[in-house]
C-alpha cells in the first residue's frame, strides 16, 4: 500500500517508517520537524535499505497536505501532534490548534482525495486516573490535562467521522509507556531539553549527562511504593502499526485497541534494569510526588491480541528495552 505517515520523523513514526518499509510499503512522511531531524529519516531509509518521500510541511496546512496526498494514498498513519503534558498545561491553545486542528485538516485532505483509513496515535492518558487495572478499552474515559483532551477529542471526531462516512475505516491506538529504540541503535528517542519521561533521564543519568534521577514518590500503595507503568517497546509498537494498516484495510467501522504489555514495572525495576543493560550505576534520589501521576497504569491487552482484533502481541522483555535504549544512547553521545 502507499501509506501517509504524519510525524514519520519523530521517535515512534521513524521506528514504524522502518517497518513499514521492511513490510513492502511505499511510505510518504509529512513532519515540520518541530520535534524531529530529517537525519531520523536518512537513518530509517539506510536501516531499511529502501528510499522513502519526505515532504517536510505541517498537517495544519492543506497546501502541504496537497503535496502529501500527491501520486495516490492509500492509508493514513497520523503521529503528528505535541505530547509535553506539562507545557500542555501552559500553552493549551498550542495543543488546541496542532492537535485537533491538524487532525481535522487530516480528514478533510482524506476526503478530498477518497482515502478512508486512518490509523491514529491515542495514548492511555484517556484512561485518566483508572478505578481498576488492567484496564481494558471499555473503562471510563476521563482526562486529567489538556493534552489528554486532545487526545480525547480526536477520538471523538475520527468517531463520528467514520459513522457519517460509510466506507471510512479507522483505528485508535492507546498506547501505554512506549520506550526503547531500534536494535542498531541507529534511531531512537533523543529528547530536546530535560526529559519529561522515565525511560530518556535514566539514559541520560547512565551515560553522565544528567547528575541523578528524580524518582517522583516511593510511598504509592505498590510492592516498592514507587510508580508502575506498562512500557512497551517501541518496534512492538510499531509492528502494531503494521497490523493496524491491514486491519483498516480490511474493514470499515472505528475500533479502540490497548497497546502494551499487560506486565508493569515500578520506577525501581525500570532503574534496576537499565543498570544491568548498561553496566553503569544510576545515581537516584527520592523526592515528592509529580502532580497528576497515578500509582499504576497497565493495559489489558487481549483485544488487540486477539485474531479478530490486530492478531498482535509485544514480542520484547524489559531487559530489551533497557539494553536496545541504551545502544542508542551512547551513540547519540559520541555523535553529540
Ligand atoms: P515525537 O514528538 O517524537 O513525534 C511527533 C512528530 O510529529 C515530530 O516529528 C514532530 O516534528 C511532528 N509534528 C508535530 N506537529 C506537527 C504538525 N503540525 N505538522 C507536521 N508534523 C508535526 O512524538 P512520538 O513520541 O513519536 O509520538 C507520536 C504520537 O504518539 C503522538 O501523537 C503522541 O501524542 C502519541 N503518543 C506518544 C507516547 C509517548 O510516550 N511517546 C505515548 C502515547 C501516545
Ligand atoms: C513513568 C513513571 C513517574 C520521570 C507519560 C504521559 C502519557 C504518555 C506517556 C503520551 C511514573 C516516574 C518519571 C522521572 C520518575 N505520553 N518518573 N522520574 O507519566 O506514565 O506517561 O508518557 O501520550 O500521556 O503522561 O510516563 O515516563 O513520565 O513516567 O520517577 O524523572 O516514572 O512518576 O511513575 P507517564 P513517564
Amino acid at each position: 500500500m502507499n501509506i501517509l505517515v504524519t510525524g514519520g520523523a519523530g521517535y515512534i513514526g521513524s521506528h514504524t517508517c522502518v517497518v513499514l518499509l521492511e513490510a513492502g510499503h511505499e511510505v510518504t512522511v509529512i513532519d515540520n520537524l518541530c520535534n524531529s531531524s530529517a537525519i531520523a529519516l536518512e537513518r530509517v531509509q539506510e536501516l531499511a535499505g529502501r528510499a522513502l518521500r519526505f515532504v517536510q510541511g505541517d498537517v495544519r496546512s492543506r497546501s502541504d497536505l496537497e503535496r502529501a496526498f500527491e501520486g495516490g494514498i492509500d492509508a493514513v498513519i497520523h503521529f503528528a501532534a505535541l505530547k509535553a503534558v506539562g507545557e500542555s498545561c501552559e500553552r493549551p491553545l498550542a495543543y488546541f490548534d496542532n492537535n485537533i486542528g491538524g487532525t481535522i485538516t487530516l480528514m478533510q485532505a482524506m476526503e478530498a482525495h477518497g482515502v478512508d483509513r486512518l490509523v491514529f496515535s491515542s495514548s492511555a492518558t484517556v484512561y485518566g486516573e483508572p478505578d481498576e487495572v488492567p484496564i481494558r478499552e471499555d473503562a471510563p474515559l476521563r482526562v486529567t490535562n489538556p493534552y489528554g483532551r486532545t487526545k480525547l477529542v480526536m477520538e471523538q471526531l475520527i468517531g463520528d467521522w467514520c459513522q457519517a462516512r460509510r466506507q471510512a475505516s479507522a483505528v485508535l491506538l492507546r498506547y501505554f509507556n512506549p520506550v526503547g529504540a531500534h536494535p542498531s541503535g541507529r534511531i531512537g528517542e533523543d529528547p530536546r531539553g530535560l526529559p519529561n519521561n522515565l525511560m530518556p533521564y535514566v539514559a541520560q543519568v547512565a551515560v553522565g549527562r544528567r547528575e541523578r534521577l528524580s524518582v517522583f514518590g516511593n510511598d504509592y500503595p505498590t510492592p516498592d511504593g514507587t510508580g508502575i507503568r506498562d512500557y512497551l517497546h517501541v518496534m512492538d509498537l510499531a509492528e502494531a502499526h503494521l497490523s493496524a494498516v491491514d486491519f483498516v484495510a480490511a474493514r470499515t467501522g472505528c475500533e479502540v485497541f490497548n497497546l502494551g504489555t499487560g506486565r508493569g514495572y515500578s520506577v525501581l525495576e525500570v532503574v534496576k534494569a537499565f543498570e544491568v543493560a548498561s553496566g553503569r550505576d544510576v545515581t537516584l534520589e527520592i523526592v515528592g510526588r509529580r502532580a497528576g501521576d497515578v500509582a499504576e497504569l497497565t493495559a489489558d491487552p487481549e483485544k488487540a491480541r486477539s485474531n479478530d482484533g490486530l492478531g498482535w502481541r509485544a514480542q520484547r522483555d524489559i531487559h530489551a528495552m533497557c539494553g536496545d535504549a541504551w545502544r542508542f544512547q551512547q551513540q547519540a553521545v559520541v555523535e553529540g
